[in-house]
């Protein structure tokens, strides 16, 4: 079967740069700056970014570019054994789609919203309660909220349409409106907030540097959990993204250039976001806003903001959802490819039939999020799969990579086709730098969890949204890895056996 390339090296790097750029880079970012440590924190935020990020980067592009394959069929032809990790990673990723389709759902509503300002002066309550319906606790289900429904329904179907229309003109077409489009607005946004009075404030707050920050652990933590979500590695998009690259095709480059301009991208979002923040205080004569951090900051705290704007409060409105929308759509649609890149593989059945049976499927899941009890449960699952997934994943990955497989291979395949070459830095960043950082993290993570169960929930929501998910998925994946690939040939392009040379 003839394999789809991207029509450019643009096509690819905007893909790659949209899948990167997301929601995580405009809500979470900012705000775990600012708690981590505010400037100091970009310390080891860009050490991360350096000898994990980039690092894994160029690993998932070599091994995608090399192998021709989705995640699962990339990891069998390294090592039959490892097909499992393929499927876990699309778990994940599957886990993380049903839900953050439904907060790109919230966005696509508050455009509307932005154009009366129909939040009203109580964002929050008209957030919690107005509009998500959110009910007592996370079993308490409240019925469906028609508006998010629609929405949500309406994502999935944007979704199909781009990737039934294949790699070149679904995906990566998609991707040249979304990302131009997406910078021009931060653009606007950013100079509209540092010319608003308080702006320097709050610039100060971000930036601040709190050096002692450095030597607490849990900041190096934070740190590399956000370049791995942030970046989409260790999630099957990479590898499956770059195994639409073309022969000749600079690897390092583009890890480099993708990388840059997500981090590039987060910090301009924070100088907008801290920026407004920083207008409000001054409006508020000196008081904090109530949320500075997740949802809450999109939903309640923004409108918020945006009331309080001298002018062009709905241009803003509408412009500031509008980026949401954008960076998380361009970020939904690559965790959905990576899943049906890789089921179309293993079951040999034609792109599109997997794509419409993929989205109906996902889409009845995604639906328990448009209950009044979506928060709850939205907010139990982020924090598992972030925690215990993500983290854990990219550890093993890391550790089968570096330690039982010849990197001299991977290095092999991306040196002569890239300008710039890598040297031992990239061997001690992926065999001892970054397990080292992952490791260390899941100690924390198990440990945190244990001392604390995660917001006040209940044991059995923590036990059914959380801990069953998580591990439910490692078994899922082991099971679909046991299964057989309906096309055996698939394997011909590459043979394990021999000492890496492709036949
Ligand atoms: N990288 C995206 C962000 O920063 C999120 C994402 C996570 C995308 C997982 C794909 C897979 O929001």
């Amino acid at each position: 079967m003839q394999r789809e390339n991207w029509g450019s090296r643009v096509g690819f790097i905007l893909a790659a740069v949209g899948s990167a750029i997301g929601l995580g880079n405009i809500w979470r970012f900012p705000y775990m700056a600012y708690d981590n440590g505010g400037g100091a924190f970009l310390i080891p935020y860009f050490f991360a970014l350096v000898t994990a990020g980039i690092p894994i980067l160029i690993m998932e592009f070599s091994m995608g570019h090399k192998m021709k394959g989705g995640a699962p069929l990339t990891m069998a032809k390294l090592n039959r054994k490892w097909e499992w990790l393929g499927w876990w990673q699309i778990l994940i990723s599957f886990i993380i789609t049903v839900y953050y389709v439904v907060v790109i759902s919230w966005a696509i509503n508050y455009v509307g919203f932005s154009m009366t300002l129909a939040w009203g002066n109580e964002t929050i309550s008209f957030f919690t309660g107005d509009y998500l319906g959110l009910t007592g606790g996370p079993f308490e289900f409240g019925g469906f909220q028609l508006t998010i429904l629609i929405t949500t329904i309406s994502a999935w179907v944007i979704n199909f349409i781009v990737i039934y229309s294949g790699v070149k003109s679904g995906i990566e077409r998609a991707n040249k409106i979304f990302i131009p489009v997406l910078i021009v607005i931060l653009l606007i946004i950013l100079l509209r907030g540092i010319t608003l009075p308080g702006a320097a404030e709050g610039l100060n707050m971000l930036f601040q540097p709190d050096f002692s920050k450095i030597a607490d652990g849990k900041v190096w933590v934070a740190a590399y959990g956000q370049i791995f979500f942030s970046l989409s590695i260790a999630f099957a998009i990479m590898i499956t993204y770059s195994s639409y690259l073309p022969k000749k095709s600079d690897i390092v480059n583009n890890a480099f250039i993708t990388g840059f301009i997500n981090c590039g991208f987060s910090v301009l979002a924070g100088i907008a976001i801290f920026s407004i923040l920083g207008f409000m205080i001054h409006q508020s004569g000196g008081e904090l806003p109530a949320k500075l951090s997740g949802v809450f900051l999109a939903f309640a705290t923004i409108p918020e903001a945006i009331n309080e704007l001298p002018a062009f409060q709905k241009t803003i409105g509408v412009l500031f959802f509008i980026s949401l929308t954008f960076a998380g759509l361009s970020s939904f649609i690559s965790i959905n490819e990576a899943a049906i890149a890789g089921i179309t593989e293993k079951l040999y059945k034609p792109r599109k039939k997997v794509a419409a049976w993929y989205t109906l499927i996902a889409m009845i899941i995604s639906l328990i999020f448009t209950t009044g009890s979506g928060l709850y449960i939205l907010d139990i699952v982020d924090h598992f799969i972030n925690s215990f997934g993500v983290a854990m994943s990219g550890l093993v990955e890391v550790i089968l990579i570096g330690w039982f497989f010849k990197t001299k291979i991977l290095k092999d395949h991306f040196q002569p086709i890239s300008d710039f070459k890598v040297g031992i830095w990239w061997d001690i960043a992926i065999k001892v730098i970054t397990p080292a950082a992952l490791g260390i993290t899941a100690i924390m993570n198990f440990a945190n969890e244990f001392s604390k169960p995660y917001g006040g929930y209940d044991r059995t929501a923590l036990i059914l949204f959380g801990w069953s998910i998580v591990v439910g998925i490692i078994f899922l994946g082991i099971y679909i890895s046991t299964r057989k690939w309906k096309n055996v040939h698939i394997f011909d392009y590459y043979d394990n056996d021999d000492n890496g040379e492709e036949v």
